[in-house]
């Protein structure tokens, strides 16, 4: 869904960049009315799509039980061991989740595995098409340093 609306508003902003271009050039002043007003019509509905992208995005944090998602770069992620009373979250595709209460993840390790990394190459190879994820809580995404 997210992704339609992304691309309407791309698309949107070229067509804006069109009639900005076609502007430049006109010197009739009622086609010079009548781009105006295009683009006037072209702000608003990317405000429109803006909004729709705002709301459907909170919906789905919400509906993730993620009211405070968290962005956390790979170095801070590395804070997270499951040690010194600290959380253990581990990274998958960008998404962050927290394994400090699976128990296949006791002592904040599994398999040689530690908590605070970015495990996706490992999780593909060792669990490849499970669909572990889904019981895992998401705590937020990996933002790139
Ligand atoms: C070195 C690669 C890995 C190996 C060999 C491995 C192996 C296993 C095995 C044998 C189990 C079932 C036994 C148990 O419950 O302890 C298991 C469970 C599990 N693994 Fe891994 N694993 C690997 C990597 C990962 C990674 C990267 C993740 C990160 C998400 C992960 C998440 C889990 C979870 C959440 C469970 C519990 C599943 C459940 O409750 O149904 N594993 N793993």
């Amino acid at each position: 869904m997210n992704d339609s609306i992304i691309s309407m508003i791309t698309n949107s902003i070229n067509s804006m960049e069109k009639t900005i271009d076609d502007l430049i050039y006109v010197k009739d002043s009622n086609t010079k009315r009548k781009l105006i007003n295009r683009l006037k019509n072209q702000v608003s509905n990317i405000k429109l799509m803006a909004t729709e992208l705002q709301t459907l995005s909170s919906t789905i944090n919400l509906q993730m039980g993620m009211d405070n998602p968290q962005r956390l770069s790979r170095t801070e992620l590395e804070k997270y061991t499951g040690k010194d009373s600290m959380p253990a979250y581990i990274a998958v595709d960008n998404v962050i989740y927290d394994v400090s209460n699976v128990s296949a993840w006791g002592g904040a390790t599994h398999f040689g595995l530690s908590a605070g990394q970015d495990v996706t190459a490992q999780f593909n190879s060792c669990h490849g098409g499970q669909s572990i994820l889904q019981k895992l809580p998401i705590v937020g995404e990996v933002a790139n340093d």
